[in-house]
């Protein structure tokens, strides 16, 4: 299972990446926006600092100007795959990209149909956003579910990408019904860190320890 980043933020990039845990970074527009910096210097140097795919997406809207962009983000860092948001008119141009060999990751998907779709396509990555699902009260795993059943019925080659993670429990369910990969906002990962449980044995061995009255162990 492979672990991205989904941020924009290279000191918090730069911190993870110190665990050899991150795989990839995923990025969209209200990433860059966040970090108020100029997007294309952000998105070049995230290329630079990570051994892994890092998704960037496309902000064109006309179909043609898609594919122009697209072409041109594809050629910035050897490590780039590019974000394709899904929609009809995109089809085509998602289906001459991957022809050409263009890495894609379509994104926001919210169907089991419109991940069949660009599964056909052979895109490299499909984006369920499960945290979008939840915000309107349905439960955003059964999409994850049921695109993992799909790619084993049909053995697509898409790796499904679990988006919009929001909570530990969709990291948890997403490591459980096998996800090619999860992309983590950084604050969920020190989540996992946290866990209250771990903070207070780590507190009690070390009082234990000091009780002791030692100062080395050997
Ligand atoms: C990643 O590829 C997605 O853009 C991101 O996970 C969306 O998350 P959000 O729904 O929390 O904005």
């Amino acid at each position: 299972m492979k672990l991205f980043l989904d941020t924009a933020n290279k000191e918090l990039i730069k911190k993870w990446i110190l665990t050899d845990l991150v795989d990839g970074v995923t990025t969209n527009p209200s990433l860059l926006s966040k970090e108020g910096e100029n997007p294309k210097e952000v998105l070049l140097e995230i290329c630079k600092m990570v051994d892994g795919d890092v998704s960037i997406e496309v902000v064109e809207k006309e179909p043609e100007k898609v594919y122009t962009q697209a072409k041109q983000i594809s050629q910035v860092a050897k490590n780039v795959v590019v974000k394709i948001p899904f929609t009809f008119e995109y089809l085509p141009v998602i289906s001459k990209l991957t022809k050409e060999g263009v890495a894609i990751n379509v994104t926001l998907i919210f169907s089991l149909a419109q991940a069949m779709l660009v599964a056909k396509l052979g895109v490299k990555y499909i984006s369920p956003f499960i945290g979008r699902w939840d915000d309107i009260d349905v439960d955003g795993m059964d999409l994850i579910e049921n695109l993992v059943i799909m790619k084993n019925n049909y053995e697509f080659e898409s790796q499904i990408l679990a988006a919009s993670i929001r909570h530990v429990i969709h990291l948890h369910q997403s490591i459980l019904m096998g996800v090619d990969v999860a992309t983590i906002p950084p604050n969920l990962l020190d989540k996992v860190f946290a866990h209250p449980l771990t903070l207070q044995g780590i507190e009690k061995f070390d009082a234990d320890w000091r009780k002791l009255g030692k100062e080395e162990l050997f």
